[in-house]
């Protein structure tokens, strides 16, 4: 589903950078899963983490029973009445009080309905939650052997370090810490982040938005920083071309799955009597 922040244009690039041995995957900022649900499953130990309580639940109950959550929905209507009376319960904190699945249903008829994922407004957009039944049946397939954790991302680091663990860490962006309102997000768990995992043992690789701030947190010995940009989609209806400048830190050379790929195709062609070729 859509989430502020979330890595659907990146998931991609993410997981080219993924080092090419791990035993521990640890989705430190869980957000909508789009990098968890994009990676194939293999023999990996994973967990999925977010300190928001009101996700993690969701998750919790598609994986427990989806059955049960699409039951829930069914009876959920497309209407800025009922959107709006649930938005204030959740502005007042009272959502924890709802049972399990109770809330997951309210949870994702927020995130559904609202204009931008954003929690707030009513989206006013002709959606069914019906028609996301298959995608929910998706996910619980994919989330069953998966862990599902709802740490602050400094505990979780400690907890889960381990010299072949994987964290990918996908936090708030600089400036944009007010977006999550179920969690708060200061400029100093920004340092804190850094210095969770400057010297971990096992490997670790974060997306951040590209500014002054981020390079100069970052800027570390051992540290890679690596520039990329992306098309700016929202952007683009009023600056054709316009890009949205993003950097991947690491603690180890993220094109070495890159690298093994291409040697590997080109043992394949080579063994097939085929010419070299870049896939
Ligand atoms: C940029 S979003 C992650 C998006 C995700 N990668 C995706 O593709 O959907 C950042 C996430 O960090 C979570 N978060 C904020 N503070 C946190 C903390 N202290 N520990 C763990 N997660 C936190 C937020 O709830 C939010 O879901």
């Amino acid at each position: 589903m859509s989430w502020v922040g979330g890595k659907k244009a990146l998931r991609d690039e993410v997981l080219k950078r993924f080092p090419p041995y791990y035993e521990r995957y640890i989705e430190v900022f869980g957000g909508a899963g789009w990098v968890l649900f994009h990676k194939p499953p293999g023999m990996d130990f994973e967990v999925y983490n977010d300190f928001n309580s009101n996700l993690v639940n969701l998750y919790r109950c598609v994986r427990a029973n989806p059955n049960k959550l699409k039951y829930k929905l069914r009876y959920i209507l497309n209407s800025r009445e009922d959107f709006d009376i649930v938005a204030m319960l959740h502005k007042r904190g009272l959502f924890h009080r709802f049972k399990n699945f109770d809330r997951a249903a309210k949870f994702y008829q927020l995130v559904r309905f609202s204009y931008a994922s954003g929690l707030d407004s009513f989206g006013s957009q002709p959606h069914s939650l019906w028609s996301d039944f298959p995608m929910i049946d998706l996910a619980a397939r994919r989330l069953q052997k998966v862990v599902i954790e709802n740490k602050d991302f400094e505990k979780l680091i400690r907890q889960y370090d381990r010299p072949v663990s994987f964290f990918y860490c996908d936090p708030p962006y600089f400036n944009t810490e007010s977006y999550y309102k179920d969690v708060g997000f200061t400029r100093q768990d920004h340092l804190r982040l850094r210095d969770s995992l400057v010297a971990i043992k096992g490997k670790f690789l974060v997306s951040y938005n590209d500014c002054p701030e981020i390079r100069e947190i970052w800027d570390q010995p051992g540290i890679r920083i690596e520039a990329i940009t992306r098309i700016n989609n929202l952007a683009q209806r009023y600056e054709g071309g316009s890009v949205y400048p993003e950097v991947f830190i690491s603690n180890y050379d993220t094109k070495e799955r890159q690298n093994m790929t291409r040697q590997l195709n080109l043992f394949d062609d080579f063994t097939e009597g085929g010419l070299y070729y870049e896939r």
